[in-house]
């Protein structure tokens, strides 16, 4: 079974992002199972605790149940035009210590989302940028800008929208194509 890890980048109840992660959840084929990986109990990272043994528990919870997953599947909104503190954080606390990134060669893809009309491109591509120093091989095509959020989405958190559960069924299965590369 290989295992996909899904990180939402936004902590709030009723997020986007959540819902339209757990829709994007149901769309991968047998043979490949996803997990919320939770990364709003991260204390904030200092490098300070790469040299001790006091590093806090919720570090070494998060980075071994990190490295248990084969692919990370990120949906995030954007923030200030960047991606969510929240967010960054658990990429840097993930990556250390140095040489013991959990994120290493992973194959990851992202889905950014906004209730307006630009869908995070900003927070999407500047993901991307450390998801390159990561060396996380990242879906290229296509890429997922969900703009309008709120009017793809009813009452119960499903998506309503045709085209748009088939373009999301289209990402889905080009990145299974991408995790076969890399995982046996
Ligand atoms: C936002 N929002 C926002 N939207 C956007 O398209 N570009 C942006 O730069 C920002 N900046 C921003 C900063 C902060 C601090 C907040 C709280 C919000 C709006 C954002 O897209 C909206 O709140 C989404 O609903 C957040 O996603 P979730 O929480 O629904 O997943």
């Amino acid at each position: 079974m290989v295992k996909v890890g899904i990180i939402v980048g936004s902590l709030r109840k009723d997020s986007f992002s959540k819902k339209i992660a757990k829709n994007v959840a149901t769309l991968f084929p047998n043979g490949f199972e996803t997990e919320f990986v939770q990364i709003g109990n991260l204390p904030l990272y200092n490098q300070d605790f790469d040299d001790t043994n006091d590093a806090p528990s919720e570090y070494s919870s998060f980075r071994d149940a990190a490295k248990q997953l084969d692919a990370i599947l990120f949906v995030t909104p954007e923030y200030n035009r960047s991606v969510p503190a929240v967010l960054k954080n658990a990429l840097d606390v993930g990556s250390r210590p140095y040489g013991q990134s959990v994120w290493d060669g992973k194959p990851a893809a992202i889905i950014s989302q906004s209730p307006g009309k630009l869908s995070a491109f900003g927070a999407n591509h500047h993901l991307r940028q450390s998801l390159v120093f990561l060396n996380m091989p990242v879906l290229q095509q296509p890429e997922a800008y969900i703009g309008n959020v709120g009017n793809l989405l009813d009452d119960s958190g499903k998506i309503n929208d045709d085209n748009t559960v088939q373009f999301l069924q289209s990402f889905v299965d080009a990145f299974v194509e991408l995790i076969k590369k890399y995982v046996a």
